[in-house]
């Protein structure tokens, strides 16, 4: 494996693989020394055009513990100002010494034109690209699903619907594809302005009710931002009406299984698509999906790096 663009990228076997490194790797978290030297003398940088604070972070913790050289790349006071594109911006990165590039961008494709144009050599790692994919996101979805179950358990038959904006979510498209290699069976629902074409092309059906989808006793419920910075229109009549109709309210968490378990990649819009009371529910893995974006970081970082390429 040289990228890691898109979760279409991996085969069961390799999925499987990450998943079960990152949980090997997840274990250093209770050594007192957290540094392995798998990366000594390996570069990496997080070239970031959109903002973030859980996946960079991540990286950067990630990159450190396998003791790599991390940068990170500041969109704010670097030459993209004065006009410089991202094939420039990434090619001046590699003569620099990049080993590796995470690149968050808005533009949906921009990870895959730097892995597979031809421009550069480095590894490229997709940390979010427009509405299309986050694969490292979905990775550590599914090995905090994979831990809730017993480390090492398998997904299928186990029942995930993701609700929300699904339209503009780069994180239900990895996940929709992870979770169907690994088994597991989803369903998205949101109003239908939020649905997009295709979704049940990639294997989830679909919903346009959050109650009906919630009589149907899912395993896994995963809260979707909406991602009012990418809406050019009136996806929805009014945010009111949104959150009564789709928000994991209080009332609605009370028809949440009990022991199922309640995801959202976070950032968290408390009060709109999840309320508090469910945010801070025993039942959500919030925090624990942003631990394992470190042990899944780690893991897929020293697959690219360390591992055979071939
Ligand atoms: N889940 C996620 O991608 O969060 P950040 O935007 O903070 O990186």
């Amino acid at each position: 494996m040289r990228h890691l663009v898109s979760i279409a990228d991996l085969n069961l076997d390799e999925a499987t693989y990450l998943l079960d490194n990152a949980q090997e790797l997840s274990r250093i978290n209770e050594r007192e020394v957290k540094k392995l030297p798998a990366l000594t003398g390996k570069t990496v940088v997080n070239l970031f055009y959109e903002n973030s604070t859980r996946t960079r972070i991540s990286f950067e913790i990630a990159a450190t513990r396998l003791s790599a050289d991390l940068i990170n790349f500041s969109a704010s006071t670097s030459s993209l100002s004065k006009g410089e594109s991202l094939k420039d911006t990434a090619q001046t990165l590699e003569a620099l010494g990049a080993d590796a590039i995470v690149v968050r961008h808005p533009m949906s494709g921009a990870a895959h034109q730097l892995a597979h144009r031809g421009w550069i050599s480095s590894s490229i790692i997709n940390a979010g690209d427009g509405a299309h994919e986050h694969p490292t996101q979905a990775l550590l979805d599914a090995l905090t699903i994979r831990q809730q179950l017993g480390a090492g358990s398998d997904l299928r038959g186990l029942r995930v619907l993701i609700v929300g904006d699904i339209r503009h979510s780069r994180v239900a498209r990895s996940n929709v594809l992870l979770l169907k290699l690994l088994g597991a069976s989803v369903e998205v629902a949101g109003p239908a302005t939020l649905i997009p074409e295709g979704i049940d092309c990639m294997g989830a059906s679909v919903s346009d009710s959050f109650d009906e989808s919630l009589g149907r006793n899912p395993d896994v419920v995963m809260m979707l931002r909406v991602q009012r910075e990418r809406m050019q229109g009136h996806f929805m009549p009014s945010e009111r009406e949104y959150q009564q109709m789709w928000g994991l309210s209080r009332e609605r968490l009370k028809r949440v299984r009990q022991d199922a378990m309640i995801l959202h990649p976070g950032p968290m819009n408390r009060g709109f698509e999840i309320s508090s009371e469910a945010a801070d529910d025993p039942r959500s893995a919030v925090l624990q999906q942003v631990q394992n974006g470190v042990a899944v970081r780690m893991a897929v970082l020293h697959e690219l790096l360390a591992g055979d390429k071939s």
